[in-house]
């Protein structure tokens, strides 16, 4: 059986489809859920589907002793599903080609620090672009710039508002996160 660790901040929609997706899988298991956020919907998630979890603070994240907890679930696969701390450098050499992250616009493209979630569909609006899309990469040292595994594109209208841009790309990241999660493990 192969485990994965969803480290996730918000509402935890793209978690809840990736439960979905591997529920009853025989290859593929959830075993962790972790957060910095005492109040992410996540959490009430990984409660509700009876999934482990876990509250972290920048001190157990950024001690390596926390490769101990990863190492206990026998964690084959991280998964950033809307998680806004930077992993650090210990972590990333750890699990080299082994944490990936979605990102909601079309990389190189509204990424970095700073762009997630609600920043990056009003800076796509603001600039009257005519197509979005999400990113799934590999994470690197660098936020947003490991190599890129999918694309997707979404087409924006002069109608479209960051939320209704924001719903189109949610859409689209529950539709296919978890079929490239299946892909590489
Ligand atoms: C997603 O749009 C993801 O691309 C971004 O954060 C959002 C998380 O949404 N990194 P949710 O918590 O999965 O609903």
């Amino acid at each position: 059986m192969k485990k994965i660790i969803i480290f996730a901040s918000g509402a935890g929609s793209n978690a809840q489809a990736i439960i979905d997706f591997f529920r009853g899988s025989k290859e593929v298991t959830i075993a962790l859920i972790l957060s910095n956020k005492k109040e992410a919907g996540v959490l009430n998630i990984a409660q509700a589907e009876e999934i482990d979890s876990m509250l972290i603070d920048k001190k157990i994240i950024e001690n390596d002793n926390f490769l101990k907890i990863l190492n206990d679930y026998q964690t084959d696969l991280i998964v950033l599903a809307g998680y806004l701390w930077k992993i650090p450098d210990y972590l990333i050499r750890a699990y080299k080609n082994r944490i990936i992250n979605i990102h909601p616009s079309l990389l190189p493209k509204y990424g970095g620090k700073g762009m997630y979630g609600s920043h990056v569909h009003k800076a796509v609006i603001e600039n009257n672009e005519k197509e979005s899309g999400i990113t799934i990469h590999y994470v690197n040292e660098e936020y947003d710039q490991g190599e890129i595994l999918l694309q997707e594109k979404v087409e924006v209208t002069l109608v479209d508002t960051a939320e209704s841009l924001a719903k189109k790309i949610h859409t689209l990241e529950h539709a296919l996160f978890a079929q490239v999660i299946e892909k590489i493990i």
